[in-house]
């Protein structure tokens, strides 16, 4: 690994925990840099704020890149040309071939807004609100070929309350979400040794 930690973010949408990623690397409270902010869709409003923030971004574009092994090929050898130590997903929405995580085995981290193993995949607050659950919240993982599966690193719990619509229970647990993983890419810098699916902090 570089001295200090290269980190590239993977978005396709609004962009909101690559925000808070990028902020905490600003502010040191994570010891890395952002060095490129990555979307498959032209369009993602976070591209926009990657930029406004003085982050280099790219894009792959699904549409233009088939198939999917071929994208994924084009993001690593992106993500390798800037060197990246560390790649965070951040509502990246994209299932990944094993071209994508053999590259970045043990260095690719996803937020997911659901406890897991409950809810994995989309739409994983509306899941939550609809099996009935009274507590939810967000999970750090490590990204393995399973969908929503490694190795957690870190999880926030939140209450459902009685009235919770998806958009209510969602911003609180998004509000979880910028907490923790720049938690989680800290801890990940800091040293994160990994027992069979146990994760554990440096001492
Ligand atoms: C978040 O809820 C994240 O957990 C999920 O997708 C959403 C992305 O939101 N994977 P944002 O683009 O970071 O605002």
């Amino acid at each position: 690994m570089s001295e200090r930690g290269r980190v590239g973010i993977l978005i396709s949408g609004r962009g909101s925990n690559m925000v808070s990623l990028v902020e905490a690397m600003r502010s040191g409270a994570i010891d890395a840099d952002p060095v490129v902010v990555l979307s498959n869709v032209p369009a993602a409003e976070g591209l926009r704020r990657a930029e406004e923030l003085g982050v280099a971004t790219e894009v792959v574009d699904h549409k233009k890149v088939k198939p999917r092994r071929a994208h994924d090929a084009a993001v690593v050898e992106t993500l390798q040309r800037y060197r990246v130590d560390l790649v965070c997903l951040a509502g990246y929405m994209r299932l990944l071939t094993p071209v994508m995580v053999d590259a970045f085995r043990h260095r690719m981290l996803n937020i997911h807004p659901s406890l897991l193993p409950a809810f994995p995949g989309l739409d994983a607050q509306r899941q939550a609100l609809e099996y009935g659950v009274k507590v939810a919240g967000c999970t750090v993982h490590f990204v393995d070929e399973e969908c929503d599966h490694g190795p957690i690193i870190l999880q926030a719990s939140v209450p459902v309350h009685d009235d919770d619509t998806e958009s209510s229970l969602s911003r609180r647990i998004l509000e979880q979400e910028h907490r923790i993983y720049p938690q989680a890419v800290s801890r990940f810098f800091a040293g994160v040794r990994l027992e069979g699916r146990r994760t554990h902090a440096a001492p």
